[in-house]
């Protein structure tokens, strides 16, 4: 069976968008391969979070993904702190991680970026990257070796396959060459190359609720699994819409695509193709629309919001699920930290 692995940063309730692109295939795909899902808590130890906050955030990210389906009896689900081999392989591929390499990172430029922006109360646009003026920043090593880290999660269980979006298509290419160096330098196949996974559903993109790009925890223009009837309701109504199209079959404008984007995702199809046809005969009216979203998207996520509950309240559930996924991940990196290690020539005695 191949394979796959997937983490996810802490950083607050999951929205739509975490869902409808990653989350609902994740549901789908624990079946068919043996997948290790895990919390990366020292990723998101790059930006400094109050100890009291992260753990917070870990058990919401944790109560959320089991409640939408995540299943701990079939996947291995985990935390990343929790498993020291990642931490040692990161230190052996961090020996083979090449400065330029990790500076053209475009993420890492983007995070420099943001950082410097922030420290000098300036808009991001008016900010370079390499201008060396970052005394006092907090740009950490950490940050730069992200990739590698991102690499030693993916590689410490041999992973066949890794599902990534756009944004992570370059770290999962990163982990590849990592593979491949690792390998060709000390002449043993100990890791696979690991591919992108594809669901076959073409990459979804979910669109926020204020007209423009797509849905985001900064954007402000999400709506969580975890809001409640009256303000997903709220949210929807208030979505940038018009007075509706003027002439048979006019072109749509971005925010109003968007819109039956988001329909498209959770109601039926003849509930799209009922909208649509209203659209092009001018005689849509977009508060009966927006009702209808609204109502649809709640069926979806009402019910995984009630168990995001009791799950988040159960603790002793909750820690039965860390140790054994701790235990099952520990025992596959061990394995493989093992075979790196040989490889690389430790261990004489
Ligand atoms: N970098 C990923 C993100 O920002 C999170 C992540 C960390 C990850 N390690 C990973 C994803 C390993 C896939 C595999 O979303």
């Amino acid at each position: 069976m191949n394979t796959v692995v997937s983490g996810i940063r802490s950083t607050g309730h999951l929205h739509l968008g975490n869902y409808f692109g990653a989350l609902k295939n994740f549901v789908r795909i624990q079946d068919i391969y043996n997948c290790f899902f895990f919390i990366a808590d020292l990723h998101s130890l790059t930006t400094h979070p109050h100890p009291d906050d992260f753990h917070k955030s870990v058990k919401i990210i944790l109560a959320e993904y089991i409640a939408a389906g995540l299943d701990p009896e079939k996947a291995t689900i985990f935390i990343q702190s929790d498993v020291p081999q990642v931490s040692e392989l990161y230190v052996l591929l961090n020996m083979l991680s090449y400065k330029g390499e990790l500076e053209r990172t475009t993420s890492f430029k983007d995070k420099v970026r943001l950082a410097k922006a922030q420290a000098r109360n300036k808009p991001v646009e008016e900010i370079s990257y390499d201008d060396n003026n970052d005394e006092g920043i907090n740009i950490n090593a950490g940050l730069l070796t992200y990739p590698t880290l991102m690499a030693a999660d993916i590689l410490i269980h041999r992973a066949d396959f890794v599902p990534v979006g756009k944004d992570q298509e370059q770290h999962l290419e990163f982990a590849r060459v990592l593979a491949r160096r690792f390998n060709n330098m000390y002449g043993e196949e100990v890791f696979p190359e690991p591919r992108a996974l594809d669901f076959g559903t073409g990459l979804i993109k979910v669109p926020g609720l204020d007209g423009s790009g797509k849905m985001g925890k900064s954007e402000g223009n999400g709506i969580y699994l975890y809001d409640d009837e009256a303000t997903i309701t709220k949210k929807v109504k208030k979505a940038l819409t018009d007075s509706g199209p003027t002439e048979p079959n006019a072109p749509m404008p971005e925010y109003i695509k968007n819109l039956f984007t988001l329909m498209s995702l959770v109601s039926d199809p003849s509930t799209v193709d009922y909208f649509m046809e209203k659209y092009n005969t001018c005689t849509i009216r977009y508060g009966d629309m927006k009702k209808q979203l609204a109502e649809d998207i709640c069926k979806v996520t009402l019910p995984i919001k009630e168990r995001i509950d009791d799950v988040y309240n159960d603790d002793a559930y909750l820690h039965k699920v860390v140790e054994s996924g701790r235990e099952k991940a520990r025992e596959s990196a061990a394995k493989t930290l093992e075979l790196a290690r040989k490889a690389v020539g430790f261990k004489v005695f």
